[in-house]
């Protein structure tokens, strides 16, 4: 069975056109909200209430922010308004009067000096391409979006250092890097609307996170703006300094709780000439298990993505995604494995590749699987792959979780899930193996109380007993604030609370009347 599917492979075989990236060559452009679908999700939030202390907007407040920015730059426009308002998902709707969209880091600092003083509530605003709720308003809080900001502002073409404005979409500095011989470190789905300043608050992961790592590793430096307007100048491009705390690390992943990201400096790698997609099936779970293990082992240093899904997201992907094509339509299989290589020898890194997969094939791991010939389907492969989020959003109602779990025991959770849900509603397994990183999605008409009670708290509970992370890439928002315990002890959400407003901690210890200087109505606060 396994040589006969492994002659099909190699006839299959076959170079892609090395120099070009194959992702890059297909971008997937979002839209920077999801309007199709008109299904608010208010349950979350229906518990939360606002907090009076935060001052209600008045014209004043209008006035004062059309002299610092200039008239077109403070929108009260309701249609644009309300597509701020809105996340991607169209799951979460905030109900703000007023978006801001600054040109540089002084207005920022003078937005959020005055917020601070009149003690109006704030929520930052990238590409609005987050999953949990965290990139919209909950109530009536001022949007200030970072898209005016979009300036690269120097790149060393020695050392591979981009420094940018945080509004810079990542798809245009990938283009930008990639002519001067670079590419940008991560890469996701969202990669058309989504920016760099959103990328590093959410300390997003993404497909090449496998090769390149976590944005901890990769931005070298950050400028960030407090709460209280406070310019932090952290913008520097050394590789090394140990000079005291790194305190740009506490802005990376924090979801705009601690300060606004003006300015980012990243470390991109060098652009390798030989890039390679092979797209495989394998009949269960432990040989995707199996196979990444001696992809490890044996395509080590060229191995750039290692990403799975079931064949449920195939089904839907095929079912919604427009023009794209199942890489193995002659029959259905369990599991899909996509596997990217990149390198700088194209014949070594082709000829390591096919090897490979022969050798798995004969081993049994892989029951059937194609390489890509050229740069079109390579795209296709990884069409199929990126759309599964956006082909999930169009069954009308999906409920997401993004969990860290070893490897051996990521799948088990799929399926318990899927025996809980039953029939009300089809469950998705996706995501980067590679990494650990399991995304689950139920899908289903609409929105159900019965359903979301077959999910959770199970979820989380389970996910904590195997000491996962209830979010490995996408932030907590305000879907999870309050879940944080279940990945952090009480110890760390109370020292991450004093981080956040040390003068909750002064006032505790000193029982002096401080003013909280930390206007941020993120859900991230609630919790904390
Ligand atoms: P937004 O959604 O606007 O904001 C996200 C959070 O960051 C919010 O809490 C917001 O307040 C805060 N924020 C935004 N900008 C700033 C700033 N300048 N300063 C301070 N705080 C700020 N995520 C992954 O990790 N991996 C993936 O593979 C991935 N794939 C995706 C695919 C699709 C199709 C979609 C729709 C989303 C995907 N995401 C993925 C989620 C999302 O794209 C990422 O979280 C992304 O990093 C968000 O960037 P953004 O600019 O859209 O930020
Ligand atoms: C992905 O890997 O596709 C993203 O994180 C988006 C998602 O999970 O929907
Ligand atoms: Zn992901």
């Amino acid at each position: 069975m396994a040589r006969r599917a492994a002659a099909g492979l190699l006839r299959r075989l076959g170079p892609l056109a090395g120099e070009l990236q194959a992702r890059g060559m297909s971008p997937t452009h979002y839209g920077t909200t999801n309007h199709g679908f008109s299904r608010f999700y208010l349950l979350q939030v229906a518990h939360i209430q606002r907090n009076p202390a935060y001052s209600v907007l008045n014209s004043d407040d209008v006035s004062y922010f059309k002299i610092v920015l200039g008239e077109s730059s403070v929108v009260q426009d309701e249609d644009r308004v309300a597509v701020a308002n809105v996340d991607w998902m169209g799951k979460y709707k905030g109900s703000s009067q007023l978006l801001l969209l600054p040109k540089s880091t002084t207005e920022v600092s003078k937005i959020l000096s005055y917020c601070n003083s009149r003690r109006l509530a704030v929520v930052p605003q990238g590409g609005n391409t987050g999953l949990v709720g965290g990139s919209v308003p909950v109530h009536d809080e001022v949007i200030i979006s970072l898209g005016g900001m979009n300036n690269i502002i120097s790149f060393d073409n020695v050392n591979g250092i981009l420094t940018c404005e945080a509004g810079c979409v990542l798809e245009n500095l990938s283009s930008f890097v990639e002519n001067k011989g670079f590419i940008m470190p991560l890469d996701l789905g969202a990669k058309g609307s989504c920016h760099i300043g959103g990328n590093i608050s959410t300390n997003a992961g993404g497909l090449r996170f496998i090769r390149y790592g976590s944005l901890h590793g990769n931005v070298l430096g950050l400028e960030v703006v407090l709460a209280d307007g406070t310019v932090l100048d952290m913008l520097t491009t050394l590789r090394k300094d140990n000079t005291g705390y790194d305190l740009k690390h506490l802005f990376i992943g924090s979801e705009g709780s601690l300060g606004v990201v003006t300015k980012a400096a990243i470390l991109t790698p060098a652009k390798l000439p030989s890039t390679n997609v092979a797209f495989l099936s394998c009949n269960d779970y432990m040989s995707c298990q199996k196979l990444l293990l001696a992809a490890k082992r044996n395509l080590g240093e060229i191995v750039s993505a290692f990403e799975f899904m079931d064949r449920h997201c195939i089904d839907l992907a095929m079912k919604y995604l427009e023009g794209v094509q199942n890489p193995l339509p002659a029959s259905p299989y369990s599991f899909y494995v996509l596997i990217e290589t990149t390198g700088s020898d194209e014949s070594y890194d082709k000829a390591k590749l096919e090897a490979f997969l022969l050798r798995s094939m004969e081993d049994g791991l892989v029951a059937d699987g194609v390489i890509a010939q050229d740069i079109s389907q390579a795209s296709n492969f990884w069409r199929v792959r990126e759309g599964i989020s956006e082909a999930s959003v169009k069954v009308g109602a999906v409920y997401k979780y993004d969990l860290s779990i070893p490897v051996e025991k990521l799948y088990d959770i799929v399926e318990e899930i899927r025996s809980r849900v039953g029939g009300m509603g089809e469950v998705l397994g996706y995501g980067h193996l590679g990494d650990g990183n399991l995304h689950l999605n139920i899908v289903s008409n609409k929105y159900s109380d019965k359903i979301l009670a077959q999910i959770e708290p199970f979820v989380y509970e389970w996910t904590s007993n195997q000491r996962g992370s209830i979010s490995a890439e996408h932030g907590l928002g305000l879907m999870k604030a309050e879940k944080i315990h279940y990945s952090k002890s009480s110890e760390a959400v109370q020292l991450m609370g004093s981080i956040k407003n040390p003068y909750c901690s002064w006032k505790r210890s000193y029982g002096a009347e401080l003013i909280e200087p930390s206007l941020w109505l993120v859900p991230i606060q609630r919790r904390l």
